[in-house]
């Protein structure tokens, strides 16, 4: 391995300054910088379901002038008994310069990026539950773009958080960002195990953690990462944990509404509350092709 390569593993590997440079240049980007040219191709492996991550590293790419190919997991020399290391190997072999990640296995991003050879960089797309830094990322940029920072700020995260990769991610990133107050809400089985962190707070009630908060982030129940199917009912779930507009009303008076998507209308938030006023929803996704394209940049900058 070499050290002067570098890959996008988790919020812990970045500095200050970095996180600052990332969201920074993703807001530039966003307000019409121009972007640079990054002469490199970039492959993305999804072995789980993505839309808009996916759509967003392609995008981000060949914005920055980078090639973008797109490997469909389920046809790719893995399912024929190749190991991952082999394939990222070969990929490497064949001068690709950047490879995007998405997989269940926790800790398998930092070992194949140790394992690459140096030049090629890693992205890490979605990790298990344990990391999604490039959402984490653009989740702050979609603030700052909106003249929100979040130093000071009351932030709520509600729903499935001990799933939730993006809330795992975001519990790294908003600390260093100097946010208050971290709520974390949702039925007793979907909150971290354990006692929270410091500067952590666990609400037992969705009005107790919308009260006064300054952003309000809302997460789909991971379902794929639970052994208990068809749990919880949704419209149960949606009378005690769903964001509805009455929520909005005890929150601070300029609160948004965010969330990664895919969103679940009716289960973790109401549609009005979703299309509504203070949804930041479809900027997140503006954002992340920003963000990425900022990503590509730090990556491959000299
Ligand atoms: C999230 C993910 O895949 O972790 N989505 C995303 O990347 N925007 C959240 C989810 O699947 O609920």
């Amino acid at each position: 391995m070499n050290d002067a390569t570098r890959h996008l593993i988790d919020i812990d590997r970045l500095s200050d300054d970095e996180i600052e440079t990332l969201i920074n240049r993703a807001c530039a980007l966003a307000s019409g910088a121009d972007p640079g040219h990054l002469d490199a191709s970039v492959a993305n492996l999804f072995f789980e379901p993505s839309t808009r991550t996916r759509v967003s590293f392609e995008l981000a790419a060949a914005r920055v002038g980078m090639q973008p190919i797109n490997i469909e997991m389920a046809q790719a020399s893995t399912t024929k008994g190749e190991s991952l290391e082999d394939t990222v190997a070969t990929l490497a072999a064949m001068g690709i310069g950047c490879l995007v990640l998405r997989h269940a296995e926790i800790g398998l991003h930092a070992r194949l990026a140790a394992a690459l050879p140096a030049g090629v960089h890693l992205v890490n797309a979605g990790e298990g539950s344990r990391a999604h830094p490039s959402q984490a990322l653009l989740d702050a940029a979609t603030l700052r773009a909106r003249g929100i920072e979040p130093a000071g700020l009351k932030l709520a995260v509600v729903g499935d958080v001990r799933h939730s990769r993006v809330a795992a991610s975001g519990l790294r990133l908003w600390p260093r960002l100097g946010v208050e107050e971290l709520r974390l809400a949702g039925p007793a089985d979907l909150l971290p195990a354990g006692q929270p962190s410091p500067g952590v707070i666990h609400c037992s009630t969705l009005e107790e953690a919308v009260r006064d908060a300054d952003v309000v982030m809302m997460l789909r129940i991971q379902h794929e990462r639970m052994d208990r199917s068809g749990w919880p009912d949704p419209a149960a779930y949606h009378a005690d944990w769903g964001l509805k507009s009455e929520h909005l009303d005890v929150a601070a008076a300029n609160c948004v509404v965010m969330h990664p998507g895919p969103i679940n209308r009716g289960v973790e938030i109401a549609a009005e509350v979703a299309d509504g006023d203070r949804s930041l929803i479809l900027e997140q996704v503006r954002m992340g092709v920003f963000m990425r394209m900022a990503i590509f940049e730090w990556l491959l900058k000299r």
